[in-house]
């Protein structure tokens, strides 16, 4: 048995910012964001947290699979924007749309954090522990972010993204994931600082950091290998696979694995330009944006590969 996406969905805040809005408080302007990452817009949430926006993505996904929510036997969140840091964003959602015999929990691997779950309940999957599970990347990056740092906050965008997955014959045929703590600055944003009655201070909360060209250089090098590790592993010639789902993070990162991959644009999907980063919801955004256009056939040969902070990274190679 292995892990099959039975169901998809996403949701994004209504509310959109163009760079053109950016640059009304920012010393910026749309040539440049274009040109350097590919981002024409993103949406930004006024109102729903991150639960609210897993949640609408979840009631999208289970709608598509045709189940039940009391089928669900496992919820996961990836998300490291929560609204709040405990009970966990799953919980939210195991509540909110009433799987009720699920068990919930978040994880944290930034923007690998969708192919990270889907590892996790293929473990579960093939274990035999579970046989339905869903899963949900889900950000509210834009409260985390130095709205005056215009290197980082033109990047990242709100939203996300759930998949119901169910044990069956063909689907998910392998995953690969990693990290290097090693590298845990270079993108990263401080939780409440230690304050305590003994320290007397008072908790501050801090901004993402990024050092943009560290991360891009990761990110160039990191993509292709682990991709063609996938691909080398499972023993898929590239030109059996139909779509290269890329986290979507900047166009030049995309079309550098285009280069190193030798797999041409038009495998990998893009639409950054109308999302930006929403970090962990940006592979199954994507997903669910060629599900329902038509895009994605049966019995396609998917390959996903995501990166982001811890360092982390992840792929998947599946059977649609
Ligand atoms: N508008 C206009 N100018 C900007 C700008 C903006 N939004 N942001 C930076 N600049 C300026 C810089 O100040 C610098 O000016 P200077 O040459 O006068 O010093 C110049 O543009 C070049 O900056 P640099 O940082 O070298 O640009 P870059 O080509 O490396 O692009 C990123 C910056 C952030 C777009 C790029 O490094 C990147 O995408 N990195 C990956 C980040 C990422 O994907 N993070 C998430 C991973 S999950």
């Amino acid at each position: 048995m292995t892990a099959r996406i039975i169901g998809i969905g996403a949701y994004a805040p209504d509310q959109v910012v163009t760079n053109q809005d950016l640059t009304k408080f920012l010393d910026t302007n749309d040539a440049w964001i274009r040109e350097r990452t590919g981002i024409g817009a993103r949406h930004v949430s006024t109102s729903e947290g991150t639960s609210a926006l897993a949640t609408e993505a979840a009631k999208r996904a289970i709608a598509d699979a045709g189940i039940s929510p009391e089928e669900i036997e496992i919820v996961i969140v990836a998300t490291s924007s929560p609204d709040r840091a405990f009970p966990s964003a799953a919980a939210d959602v195991q509540g909110a749309i009433g799987a009720k015999h699920a068990v919930a929990f978040d994880i944290t691997a930034a923007c690998s954090g969708f192919i990270y779950a889907l590892h996790i309940v293929q473990g579960f999957i093939q274990a035999g522990i579970y046989k339905t599970a869903l899963i949900i990347g889900a950000y509210t990056l834009s409260k985390v972010l130095d709205w005056t740092d215009r290197s980082s906050c033109i990047l990242f965008g709100d939203g996300a993204g759930a998949a119901v997955v169910r044990a069956d014959e063909t689907g998910v045929v392998k995953t690969l994931v990693g990290s290097d703590g090693t590298k845990n600055d270079v993108l990263y944003c401080q939780a409440r600082s230690l304050e305590n009655c003994l320290t007397g201070g008072k908790p501050e909360l801090g901004f993402m950091q990024m050092d943009g060209q560290e991360v891009f250089k990761f990110a160039v090098k990191k993509v292709p290998e682990i991709v063609n590790a996938i691909l080398e592993e499972t023993g898929t010639d590239r030109e059996a696979v139909q779509h290269y789902l890329l986290h979507q993070a900047n166009i030049r990162i995309l079309e550098a694995a285009s280069r190193r991959l030798k797999v041409p644009m038009d495998k990998i999907p893009v639409n950054i330009e109308r999302y930006g980063n929403t970090s962990a919801a940006s592979i199954p955004i994507l997903l669910d944006e060629m599900h329902r256009d038509g895009r994605l056939k049966r019995g396609d040969t998917l390959v996903m590969a995501g990166f982001g902070a811890g360092l982390t990274w992840g792929a998947a190679l599946m059977t649609w």
